[in-house]
Formats: C-alpha cells, sequence, structure tokens
C-alpha cells in the first residue's frame, strides 16, 4: 500500500540516526523524536538566542503567530482560535477553571484517564462547586453507550471532559459523536488530545468540539514545552481567563503603551496567554509541523495504520498475548498494547536491541510513527517471543 510518501527517504534526511540502525523509536507516547530540520532550526535559534544582537524583530513574536496558524491549519482551526501554553496539563486546566461551570453542575470523565485529565478536574470542582464523576469503564474500554446516555438524559450534565486516545490502551473515542450529543444539548465537550494528533486527522471545521490541549512533545515531535489548546470561537468571550499577565490583554505588543494599564481582555484565543513562552521550543515545533503538513496529514496517518495492524496482525494468532488495543481500526490510533506471557523480559529484549518503547498498566507498549517502517515492527515482534 502506498502510503503518499517515500519513508526511506524521509528517515534517511530527518532521522539519520534510524537509518543508521542505531535505534528503533516506538515511543511517541512516552516522547516524540524531534526531526533533523527541527533539531536543526532549534540549534540556529539557540545560537542566535546566545548572541542577542543577531535576532532581529522577525525573532520574536512573529515566531509565535506562525505557530498558532500552523497548529490552527493542522486541526482545521483558525490562529484566532489558538493559545500557545506550555503543556497539555495547562489547557486542561484552562478548562476545568474557565469552562462557564459552577454549583450544581456535573462533568463527567471516565476511569482510565491519564491523571493529567482528572486532577485539574477534581480541584476546580472543589474550587468552583461543581460534581465531577468518573464513569466506569467496561473493561478495558470506556463506556461511551454510558455516556452519551448521560448527556441526553441527566440535566446536570454540564461538561465532559475526556482523552481523544487512552494513553494505556491506545482506544480512540469516537469524538465526533459525543461532540454531537453535548452540542445538541448545549454542553461543554473539553479534550485531551495529545495521544491522538499526528498520527491521526483531527478536522475541528467538522468535529464539534468546545476545548481541546495538546502536548507537542510527543506525537507532534516537538520540544518540551510546545503545546497548545484550542478555544471554539463562539466560547472566547464566555471564558474569563483564570490567569492575567502583560500579553492577555488587548494593549498585548504595544511597546509604547506598558503604563496605560487596560483591563480588557484581548477578543482571541491569546487571552489565555499570560506572559513570555520558550520561543525556541516553538521554533521546533513549527519545523515538524511544516514536516507533517508537507508529508500531509491523511498520508501519515494511512502510514501509521499500516504499522498498527502489522503489530496486532502478527501477535492476533498468539493465544498467549493479550491485546489491549481494539481490533476495530476505527477505535484505534497508534498505540498498541500488548501483554505477553513475560512482559519484563520482553522489555529487557527490547531495551537490549535499542527499541525504545514503554510498558504502562502491565502491557508492552508500542507507539510507532511517521518514520517507522515495516521492517522496524517486524524487528520488534521478533523479540517478542
Ligand atoms: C493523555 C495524556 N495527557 C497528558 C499527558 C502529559 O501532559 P503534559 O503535556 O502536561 O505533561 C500525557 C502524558 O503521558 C498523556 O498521556
Amino acid at each position: 500500500m502506498t502510503t503518499g510518501y517515500d519513508v526511506q527517504a524521509l528517515r534517511a534526511r530527518e532521522y539519520p540516526w534510524e537509518a543508521r540502525g542505531d535505534a528503533i523509536h516506538l515511543d511517541h507516547a512516552s516522547i516524540g523524536v524531534v526531526p533533523q530540520r527541527s533539531r536543526e532550526a532549534l540549534a540556529a535559534y539557540n545560537d542566535k538566542r546566545a548572541e542577542m544582537h543577531a535576532m532581529r524583530a522577525e525573532d520574536f513574536f512573529p515566531r509565535l503567530d506562525r505557530a498558532r496558524a500552523l497548529a490552527a491549519q493542522l486541526i482545521g482551526a483558525s490562529p484566532e482560535e489558538i493559545a500557545l501554553t506550555t503543556s497539555t496539563s495547562w489547557g486542561i486546566n484552562l478548562a476545568a477553571y474557565a469552562l462557564p461551570l459552577g454549583p450544581g453542575d456535573l462533568v463527567l470523565g471516565s476511569d482510565g484517564e491519564f491523571p493529567a485529565n482528572v486532577y485539574p478536574w477534581m480541584s476546580a470542582s472543589k474550587v468552583r462547586g461543581f460534581t465531577y464523576e468518573l464513569v466506569p469503564m467496561i473493561g478495558r474500554t470506556v463506556d461511551q453507550a454510558a455516556i452519551l446516555q448521560r448527556i441526553a438524559t441527566d440535566p446536570r450534565v454540564k461538561g465532559v471532559a475526556l482523552s481523544w486516545v487512552s494513553f494505556w490502551t491506545g482506544e480512540k473515542i469516537d469524538l465526533d459523536a459525543i461532540g454531537a450529543a453535548c452540542r445538541a444539548r448545549g454542553i461543554w465537550f473539553a479534550v485531551d488530545a495529545i495521544q491522538g494528533l499526528g498520527p491521526c486527522v483531527l478536522d475541528l471545521s467538522r468535529t464539534p468540539v468546545d476545548l481541546i490541549s495538546f502536548g507537542a512533545q510527543k506525537w507532534l515531535c516537538s520540544p518540551w514545552g510546545a503545546a497548545f489548546a484550542y478555544v471554539r470561537r463562539e466560547l472566547i468571550a464566555q471564558m474569563k481567563p483564570p490567569a492575567a499577565g502583560w500579553l492577555s490583554q488587548a494593549s498585548a505588543g504595544d511597546f509604547n503603551r506598558f503604563l496605560d494599564y487596560d483591563p480588557a481582555w484581548r477578543s482571541d484565543a491569546q487571552r489565555f496567554e499570560v506572559g513570555s513562552l520558550p520561543i525556541q521550543d516553538f521554533v521546533g515545533m513549527n519545523a515538524t509541523l511544516e514536516l507533517f503538513l508537507e508529508l500531509g496529514t491523511a498520508n501519515i496517518e494511512r502510514h501509521v495504520a499500516t504499522l498498527v495492524e502489522r503489530v496486532i496482525a502478527g501477535l492476533a494468532t498468539r493465544p498467549d498475548v493479550e491485546i489491549y488495543t481494539p481490533r476495530d481500526p476505527a477505535r484505534r490510533a497508534a498505540i498498541v498494547a500488548v501483554r505477553t506471557p513475560d512482559v519484563a523480559a520482553d522489555s529487557q529484549r527490547l531495551r537490549a536491541a535499542n527499541i525504545v518503547h514503554a510498558v504502562r498498566e502491565g502491557a508492552i507498549r508500542l507507539a510507532p510513527h511517521f518514520h517507522n517502517t515495516a521492517d522496524d515492527i517486524d524487528r520488534a515482534l521478533s523479540l517478542l517471543v
């Protein structure tokens, strides 16, 4: 099956250490690997930063403008709907503390969520007086039917907060169905999408979500510190920012009027940005997002799906292996979690062969991406004996 790009040529250019055979990175669900072009962009920017006189006006705010524009393009949004942040957690806290919610309201989450998408809701519910409830899973599966049922029938439900893709099973929830149900009832839908965007296409021009948080350090193969949140345009004015700073105000960026304190918030999602951001990290992210857009997000999605299918097909006939990841291709992303008879020994064998992976919740987690090949997968499978 053609993937729309030449993965060997891409790898030779962007991941020379992998082309040399130094290691195989199958752990994007923990930390992504920064492509060569982003590494170079980051190094060049840091070099300039160390000799400040070399920097020009375009090296400051315009780099961040570019980051908002690229992030928006990647997800089918507009740059005015993007707030740059420094972690996924920041955007989740933004949702928990600033979505219009209060006493008497109920926010639904799910058991099995990564804690980054639980603690902010627990904490904000106490401060703001709403109730936060985790819907039990069915085995290892998010009970989407129960969540849809509650949205339709429980008048207290005013918000739903879920991860797009599970960090430990790789299950991908149906954003369209849950988003449409929320929109029909005027309920807020907040999503942690760090484990989905990159290997999966997201088009917010047709998927109804109110607020999404993305860290770029995993599947967007960018430096730590680069992250962003999408806030639906109509919602921006309804959300009072939980924090204020010189860049959240309408006067932001006017270097001639610092002392004319003006309490008016910015009208776009930048009202949720507070102060100086790690520009170098966004320079790195910009280079990677340009690469993704060049390759085509649908091509990447197709390529990764074949790798994931290869892992599953390679293990499906083994009665001693339990696959935590859904078999339905529509319900999975790029994480495959498998419980082998001896996870510790298998993990050790993978590590000894420099195959980077993770062990989560008792299973080996393989997380291939756009630069991995079928041979990488076969090599990993051959070690899961
Ligand atoms: C679902 C999910 N959300 C959030 C995070 C990390 O959040 P942050 O970017 O704030 O470190 C992870 C990392 O493992 C994750 O799996």
